[in-house]
Formats: structure tokens, sequence, C-alpha cells
């Protein structure tokens, strides 16, 4: 700025300067929204891959945001959970859809086989770098907080909040949902498993959490009239 400015025309150089920032500001956020587009993509991709867990990434992404929520992480950090859950199961692509679909009990190789995908999924998300920890959070979806998981057997501390997080979600929603191998169980069954092994393979502070929104949740389906309206479907409409 020259001495000589006088008020009008500092504006106007102000007024200039600012413009570049706002467009580099729409840009940023042109180039999130496509990222975003690219991840909606990849969990639709794992949809076709396996269309018996279609819905459930989503279903895990909206749990595990409002379980989020409840424990008063940040935005960012719910941004995280819910492009990580959307695509938690990615490394799914590289398992034969004979053994996804399968009907009935699968044997200890095809087992294995399925545990790789969270390995998968590590190694294809690791090349990219978004602004979000997704690829560490979706290696770490089916460990456990004794260590018993996998695929690196990681616990407690070792773990991301994050990670435990997308676990609970997944846990509760697999359960409560019908897979190829048997019927659904249901949501009092799954809430049962995480209440049972809480501490143990389940973060304490998580499983507090969802039974803290699932209780909200149920207030408020208490006060509705409507008919057939699940509990967990009304967990996801209140968040
Ligand atoms: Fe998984």
């Amino acid at each position: 700025m020259y001495p000589s400015e006088t008020p009008r025309e500092q504006m106007h150089a102000a007024m200039e300067n600012q413009q570049p920032a706002d467009q580099l500001t729409t840009k940023v956020e042109e180039a999130h929204r496509n990222l975003k587009g690219m991840i909606r993509i990849l969990e639709k991709m794992v949809e076709l891959k396996d269309p018996y867990t279609a819905g459930h990434q989503q279903n895990v992404a909206a749990m595990a945001v409002a379980i989020g929520r409840k424990m008063g992480l940040t935005a960012d950090r719910l941004e995280s959970i819910e492009l990580a859950g959307a695509i938690h199961d990615i490394g799914k692509i590289g398992i034969p859809t004979d053994i996804l679909c399968k009907p009935g009990r699968l044997s200890n190789i095809e087992m294995m086989l399925v545990q790789e995908h969270a390995a998968h999924g590590f190694l294809l998300l690791q090349g990219v770098s978004f602004t979000w920890p997704l690829a560490e959070i979706v290696h770490q979806h089916h460990e456990r907080v004794n260590g018993s998981g996998y695929p690196r057997g990681l616990a407690g501390k070792e773990m991301m909040v994050e990670s435990k997080i997308v676990a609970v979600a997944d846990v509760f929603d697999a359960m409560a949902s019908h897979r190829p191998y048997r019927p659904a169980l249901g949501e009092k069954a799954a809430l049962e498993e995480l209440r049972k092994n809480k501490g143990v393979l389940y973060d304490t502070q998580v499983v507090n959490a969802l039974e803290a929104v699932l209780g909200e949740a149920q207030l408020v389906e208490s006060k509705q009239t409507e008919k057939n309206t699940g509990l967990f479907r009304f967990c996801l409409e209140s968040i």
C-alpha cells in the first residue's frame, strides 16, 4: 500500500487482493466435494461386489458419526469417521464373490481370505493423500481392544478412537442385519453382544456412547405415532 492511496483506493486494493483468496476457497471446496464424490463411487463399488451388504456401509457411517458426536469429537474427526465408515469394507473388492455371498458357514481358509479385506482396504487407500486418515481407520476396523482382532492384533491405545467407533458401529449393524449365512439377529442381540464384551473386545466409552444414542432414539420413537418405525431407523434419522 502506498501512502498516497485514498481510503477508496485502499478498499479497492483490499477487494482485489481478496478475490484470489475467495477463488482459492471455492477451488478447495470443489476439490473437497470431488474427493467425497470419489469416495461415494468406491462405496457403491463395494455394494456391487457384495450386494448382501448394500446399505451396510452407510448405516455404519451414520451410526459411527452419531457415536462420535456423542463423545464430543471435532467436526474434522466426525468427517473422517463418516467417510471411513462409508468405505470401511472397500477391501472386499479383492475377495471372490462366491465366498462373500456364500450361504452357510465359511471354511477356515475362506474365513482367512475374507479377513484379508481389512489389509486390502489399507493397501488400496494408503497411496492416496486424503485429507482424512481413511487408510488407517479402515485398516483397524476389525481390531479389538484386547488385541484379539485382525490384521495386526492391535490393542487399546494402539488403536485410533475413530477405528474403535467404526468397529462398534460395524458389529452393531452387521448383527442387526441379515447375512447370506444367517438371518438377522436383531438390535437387542447386537447391543447385548456389545455390552457383554465392553472393555474386552470393544471400547467401553464407545459402547456407552452407542447406548446413549440408542436410548435417545428410543425416546424419540416412543413419542412417534407412526407404525413400523424401528429403533435403528430412528437412530439414523435422529443424527
Ligand atoms: Fe469389515
